[in-house]
């Protein structure tokens, strides 16, 4: 018997996509009803960008399943990219959303939650002071325009690869050894590259070089680098990183709103120090829109001091609708219920299984590929563990991510668009994880140009 012939990931691409449109005619006809009324048929013009035909629309969410409006149900690995990291509309977020919704959505004033949220926060994250925006771009945005006030200084410095939100003074790269702006921004006001520099994660001596240039007001970076791929830092750079910035009167901005999947504190509570900003979005309130912003007793003096000398005016921070008593009550129950150690060990032990499933996958079929997972959340990617944003890049092989990803919605799985990470909620079932495993086998098992050890 000869061994069923492969298929190029292009082919997998073809026919996986005539499968989804054959079977979600409910989601084609709604594509076509919202076509005329939305940008690129969608509210946000990028939903358009997984990859199918026409967008799956999405009928119900509830805990780990995603139901389309053609019935068919998913294991959801995606998880709106974390915002649903402890599943789709826990039941401590729902019970306390509903209630406090017939008592007020917005009032532009602090709510009675204010006080104990405040002390919530605190107690868990280990910082004394706080700030709510909407959102973490919102969130980031607020933290940089306090580093320049707090320093006199004017230039951000990311790394390479990073992603921090839609906010313009990180949409750089590094290319050929200079900041560039980012391919593909679209109007940007000002010149991207003027307000920041970008090195390379992982590389103190060229840290060390351009926070000696003196203009930089802050470093703002994730603990483990996870939207180029997933970096992790090498023993020491974060410490080395805190230890700098300080040297250099460099605040460090710490956006923790992927790497809240370390567990109940963050990944800095595995760090002997804290940053002086630490920002958290997406999953912070259980799903709800909100952003935290903390910070440390010193920034908040220097934050005071600032505010003293201000004539009036508009500060160019906060937005009308951010601290609303429906984003506290949700901030609330969170802090409460979801922010624990008991849930994110049911989330590491689903992880834990997903990355040894994986490793199984991979050695089987002798694929050097690596697995990096930050608590509850991986990433694979096609050769060894990069050790840069530029090394993540050059791994990439998006028509073959593409291809996976289509596969793997037309079985019932739903992992993240643009990149390989899929996270383990709590209610996450061992079955649909070896079901996961599985399917990812078979797709390897089935494609062309897969490249291997031997
Ligand atoms: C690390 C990080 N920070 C901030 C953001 C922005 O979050 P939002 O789009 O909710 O503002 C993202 C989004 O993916 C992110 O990955």
């Amino acid at each position: 018997m000869t061994a069923p012939s492969r298929l190029t990931p292009e082919t997998v691409i073809e026919r996986e996509r005539a499968a989804f449109a054959a079977r979600s005619p409910r989601s084609a006809a709604l594509a076509k009803r919202a076509a005329p009324h939305w940008l690129s048929g969608v509210p946000m013009h990028w939903m358009a960008d997984w990859g199918t035909p026409f967008p799956l629309f999405v009928s119900n969410a509830s805990g780990v399943t995603l139901t389309d409006a053609d019935s068919h149900g998913y294991v959801d690995f995606c998880l709106g990219d974390t915002g649903a990291m402890y599943g789709h509309s826990p039941a401590p977020i729902a019970d306390a959303i509903a209630a406090q919704a017939a008592r007020g959505l917005t009032c532009m004033l602090p709510a009675e939650t204010v006080a104990s949220v405040g002390e919530l926060l605190s107690a868990r994250f280990k910082l004394p002071f706080w700030q709510v925006a909407q959102t973490a771009t919102d969130a980031n945005r607020a933290a940089l325009r306090w580093a320049r006030a707090l320093t006199g200084k004017s230039k951000v410095l990311v790394f390479q690869g990073c992603y921090h939100g839609t906010v313009d003074e990180t949409m750089v790269r590094l290319r050929g050894g200079r900041t560039v702006p980012r391919e593909g921004a679209i109007g940007p006001a000002f010149d991207a590259a003027s307000a920041a520099v970008v090195v390379e994660f992982n590389d103190i001596d060229a840290l060390e070089r351009a926070l000696q240039g003196g203009e930089i007001a802050a470093v703002i970076a994730e603990p483990v680098m996870t939207n180029i791929g997933m970096v992790l830092p090498q023993a020491g750079f974060l410490d080395v990183l805190r230890a700098r910035t300080r040297a250099h009167d460099v605040l460090l901005i710490l956006d923790e709103t992927h790497t809240l999947s370390s567990g109940p504190g963050g990944y800095v509570a595995s760090l002997a120090w804290q940053s002086d900003f630490w920002v958290c979005g997406k999953a912070i309130a259980g799903g709800l829109p909100a952003a935290v912003l903390g910070f440390t007793d010193d920034i908040e003096a220097r934050m005071r001091a600032v505010l003293g000398k201000r004539t009036g005016g508009h500060s160019g921070m906060g937005t009308t609708l951010a601290a609303n008593p429906l984003v506290f009550a949700a901030l609330s129950a969170a802090l409460t219920h979801l922010h624990t150690e008991d849930t994110h060990a049911e989330m590491h032990r689903g992880a834990v299984q997903l990355e040894r499933g994986l490793q199984a996958v991979f050695a089987e079929r002798n694929l050097d590929w690596h697995i990096s997972r930050v608590g509850a959340r991986l990433e694979f990617g096609f050769g060894p563990a990069p050790r840069n944003g530029s090394e993540a890049e050059r791994a990439m092989r998006p028509t073959l991510e593409h291809a996976l990803h289509l596969w793997l919605l037309n079985r019932s799985l739903l992992v993240t668009p643009f990149h390989n990470m899929m996270l383990t909620a709590p209610m996450l079932p061992a079955a649909a994880i070896d079901r996961l495993c599985a399917s990812i086998g078979e797709f390897l098992d089935s494609v062309d140009g897969i490249v291997s050890m031997e």
